[in-house]
């Protein structure tokens, strides 16, 4: 391991949090690079569950170096609440840096969330209502506000003064909504920067110096593929780039420098909220895998949909993350189904097309088209290696291997540390 990206290959909620936190342990420095507090890693420590929001896993493991990068929209709120929680675990999280070129989360990017989601009524994209997509506008726009700002006060409140008379008008003109006063705001944000300024570095630098001096980097995505601004299910996509060549931007990285990327697939498939899904599966099976998988969000607690392995996903994921590996993940859920099914292309307008359309109005024509495969009853839960595994879980991996061209190379039988294959 020397430059690992860590993508989730899928519609997020593929289980990264357990491969990050594995990889992390052979980690020296871990870099979140995407996205914001809407993320929601689960990793089990013995029987203690921890949730990350914003802190990148490395954190779990004493010393490593765990940097939030420039990609990331940090919410300090939600940023010192997780600090504290770590902190109160008995979690030292002195080696936690942020990035000054982040963008912040302000209490209005919350508001204009929720006032446009309210606004897109039946057409609603299901945001988390966190800020996030208003706080990459910003940036965007070039209005943004950085965790940097946090150290000159001055700079501070005079990009907040002028922001605010914008939104409000904003606020009070197109959604009829009160606006926010500045001094409220500058007083909660006072003790975010108190408290932050120590942390807040030049995290290109760090992670730079660190590749120079040979140190193994895990780059951490959050999300998946099918979220990606441009190469999601647009417009039901998060407003950053989960895809591989995103950890690059948001780490401030170039792509030379990465050797390895890793993309996390679940041994079937989720998708939260509305939009075309056509491996989908309702009833008795699409039931047992929700039960069976847990499949509830992290952040949110909705009910995610569920459905069969679909590789004309995976092969996307595999192209434009250039994808070096695959962990396949929750591989023990599927235990008791039988037979299973696999979607090998899609069935549209009178033909089968392999490649995951750009259109949802295509994507929401498409037939899947299905290979049954014989399932398995026997727990996999205590297998440690491949010759553990029943010969058709074997198969299985091994079908998904050649319809997505892409080698398995880690394997997640549960949701504990140790419950990990490393296929060799
Ligand atoms: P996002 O970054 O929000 O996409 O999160 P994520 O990819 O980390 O997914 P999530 O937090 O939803 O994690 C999935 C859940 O599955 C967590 O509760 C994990 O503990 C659990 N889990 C992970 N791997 C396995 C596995 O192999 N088997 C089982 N049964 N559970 C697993």
């Amino acid at each position: 391991m020397a430059a690992v990206v860590l993508v989730g290959a899928q519609w997020g909620d593929e289980g990264k949090g357990k491969i990050t936190d594995y990889l992390a342990e052979k980690a020296e420095v871990v870099v979140r690079y995407q996205g914001g507090s809407n993320a929601g890693h689960t990793v089990m420590v013995g029987e203690q569950e921890f949730k990350l929001h914003l802190v990148p896993s490395g954190i779990l493991y004493p010393g490593k170096l765990c940097l939030i990068g420039n990609g990331v929209v940090v919410d300090p709120a939600v940023l010192v609440q997780e600090l504290d929680g770590l902190a109160e675990r008995g979690i030292d999280t002195s080696s936690l840096r942020i990035s000054d070129r982040a963008h912040l989360i302000l209490p209005y990017h919350k508001g204009l969330d929720a006032a446009e989601e309210e606004r897109r009524g039946e057409a609603q994209i299901g945001t988390t209502k966190r800020g996030i997509g208003p706080s990459y506008v910003d940036k965007t726009a070039r209005t943004g506000i950085r965790v940097g700002d946090l150290l000159d006060w001055e700079e501070f409140r005079g990009k907040l003064t002028r922001n605010l008379a914008a939104v409000n008008e904003v606020l009070a003109k197109i959604y009829d909504r009160p606006g926010y006063d500045l001094e409220v705001i500058l007083d909660e944000y006072t003790g975010y920067a108190r408290r932050l300024r120590p942390l807040i570095a030049d995290t290109v630098r760090l992670v730079n110096e660190a590749l120079k001096d040979g140190r193994r980097v895990l780059f951490e995505g959050a999300q998946g593929t099918l979220l990606d601004l441009d190469q999601g299910t647009y417009p039901f996509v998060t407003s950053s780039y989960p895809t591989a060549g995103g950890a690059c931007i948001g780490a401030g990285v170039g792509p030379t420098k990465i050797t390895k990327v890793l993309g996390v697939a679940k041994a079937y498939t989720t998708r939260v909220g509305a939009g075309p899904f056509p491996a989908e599966v309702t009833g008795r099976i699409g039931d047992t895998l929700r039960e069976q998988g847990r499949e509830y969000g992290t952040t949110t607690g909705r009910p995610r949909r569920c459905g069969w392995l679909d590789t004309v996903i995976l092969r996307h994921a595999a192209e434009v993350n250039g994808l070096t590996g695959i962990a396949l993940t929750k591989l023990d859920v599927l235990t008791g189904i039988d037979p299973l099914r696999i979607c090998t292309g899609y069935r549209y307008g009178g033909e089968i097309i392999r490649d995951f359309p750009a259109s949802l109005k295509v994507l929401q024509q498409c037939e899947p088209v299905y290979e049954e495969v014989p399932g398995w009853q026997e727990d996999i839960t205590a297998a440690r290696s491949l010759a553990d595994l029943p010969a058709a879980c074997r198969s299985y991996i091994r079908r998904l291997e050649e319809l997505v061209g892409v080698p398995v190379h880690l394997i997640a039988v549960g949701p504990r540390r140790d419950q990990t294959i490393v296929v060799e």
